[in-house]
């Protein structure tokens, strides 16, 4: 096997991050700007924490080309809110149209041509043409450092869960309607059109 040590060019670690931890679910995340605006922006470093309390989390990296904080939690961190949207696969290029990096302030909904949908709880809005909307109240901020490459935890407590009829029967998330697109290495995106089913060993460790 090759061995690598980490403190070397941050380039590096991330490529070793995105090409081990994959697929990727996608956050795409909603936020609003200081000036009222929406912000929407993906990010694919990102998992569930805790059922109960509802708990998610992903981490927005510091901005290589500014050495500055992303806009999404920036907005989290001062507003307090934030929807994550999910990625079906007919929604993919909008997605990736919303992580262009646009002039703080400018609102991806209108560049992307996704259609903004007002919350039920929370004042960022949601995704209409996204599938499963979380609505979350900010947790917790763990911050890795201020340089180019540094990531940071934000946790958000969902209140609100909302699924399209579409997808969701006897009270499952069909894998199959839903079509979830994840991220690869690269410029790779993943679909999940191939799945295989192992039973539990352990009747124990079943979560019907
Ligand atoms: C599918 C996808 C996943 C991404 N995942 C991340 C991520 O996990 N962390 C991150 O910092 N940037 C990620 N990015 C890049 C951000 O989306 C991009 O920097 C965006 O401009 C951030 O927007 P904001 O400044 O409005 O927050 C991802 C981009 C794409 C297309």
């Amino acid at each position: 096997m090759l061995s690598f040590n980490t403190d070397g060019d941050f380039k590096d670690n991330y490529k070793f991050l995105i090409g081990s931890i994959l697929p990727r679910p996608i956050a795409v995340v909603s936020t609003l700007n200081e000036n009222g605006t929406n912000n929407v922006a993906p990010f694919s470093f990102f998992t569930a924490i805790s059922a109960s309390p509802m708990i998610i989390a992903f981490s927005p990296l510091i901005r290589t080309a500014t050495g500055k904080i992303k806009d999404t939690p920036r907005n989290i961190i001062r507003q307090g809110e934030f929807v994550i949207n999910f990625v079906s696969e007919d929604i993919a290029n909008q997605v990736n149209e919303c992580s262009c990096e646009l002039a703080y302030g400018e609102d991806e909904f209108k560049t992307s041509g996704l259609t903004p949908l007002a919350s039920d709880i929370i004042k960022p809005n949601r995704i209409k043409e996204s599938l499963i909307h979380f609505e979350c109240k900010f947790r917790d901020r763990l911050n890795y450092g201020d340089n180019v490459g540094a990531g940071q935890l934000i946790t958000g407590e969902v209140v609100k869960v909302h699924v399209s009829e579409d997808i969701y029967e006897q009270g499952r998330i069909i894998t199959e309607k839903f079509q979830p697109i994840g991220r690869g290495a690269g410029n790779d995106w993943i679909r999940c059109t191939d799945l295989i089913q192992l039973e539990r060993k352990m009747k124990a460790q079943m979560q019907k």
